[in-house]
C-alpha cells in the first residue's frame, strides 16, 4: 500500500495515487461478487492512502428515501440518514456529488464528529440510474478535497455501480 500523503500534494499527484488505489481495488475484488465485501475493501484502500481522509464510508439505500451506514473507517458515524437530511442526503436526493469546502457554512451538515471541516459525498448509481449508496469522505482539514478527488471518486463510484454484485446488493 502507498504511504499516506500530505494534503499539500497537487492534483496530478493525487490522481497518480488514485490510479494505484484503483488498481489495488480492482485486483483485490477480481472475481468477488459480494457487495459488502466490495464496499469494505474500497473504504479500507481509500482511507489509508490519503492522510486528509479522516472518515471514509458508505451509506446504503435501504428503503425509499433512507440511507443506513455501511462499511466505514474512522470514529462512529450516524446510523441512519434520511434523504431529507445532511450532505449525504443532498447527494442521494440530487444524484450529484457534494463537494463542501467548509462544513460549518452548510446548514444541512450533520456533525457526527466536531473535528470535521470539509467533505465530499459521491453517489453510486447503477448504469440504469438506480442509486445504490453514497460514498462519504470527511476531513479535519478545511477545503481538503479538490476536483481531482471528485473526478477519481466519481470514476470509482461508476465502476463500482456497474459491477455485477451477484444479483444486486441486498
Ligand atoms: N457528513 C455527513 C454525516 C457525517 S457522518 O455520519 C460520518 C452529512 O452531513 O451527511
Amino acid at each position: 500500500m502507498s504511504d499516506a500523503l500530505t494534503m499539500e500534494i497537487d492534483d496530478s499527484s493525487r490522481l497518480e495515487v488514485y490510479e494505484d488505489v484503483r488498481a489495488r481495488i480492482e485486483s483485490l475484488l477480481e472475481g468477488e461478487g459480494d457487495w459488502i465485501s466490495a464496499m469494505a475493501t474500497v473504504v479500507c484502500e481509500l482511507h489509508h492512502s490519503f492522510d486528509y481522509y479522516d472518515w471514509t464510508g458508505f451509506y446504503r439505500v435501504v428503503e425509499p428515501g433512507m440511507l443506513a451506514i455501511g462499511p466505514y473507517q474512522g470514529t462512529h458515524g450516524c446510523l441512519r440518514i434520511p434523504f431529507s437530511r445532511g450532505v449525504c442526503g443532498a447527494a442521494a436526493r440530487s444524484g450529484q456529488t457534494q463537494l463542501v469546502d467548509d462544513v460549518h457554512a452548510r446548514d444541512d451538515h450533520i456533525a457526527c464528529s466536531s473535528s470535521t471541516r470539509s467533505e465530499i459525498v459521491v453517489p453510486v448509481h447503477t448504469p440504469g440510474g438506480e442509486l445504490l449508496a453514497v460514498l462519504d469522505v470527511d476531513s479535519d482539514a478545511p477545503a481538503a478535497f479538490t476536483m481531482a478527488d471528485q473526478r477519481a471518486l466519481e470514476e470509482l463510484a461508476a465502476w463500482l455501480g456497474a459491477r455485477d454484485w451477484g444479483g444486486g446488493p441486498p
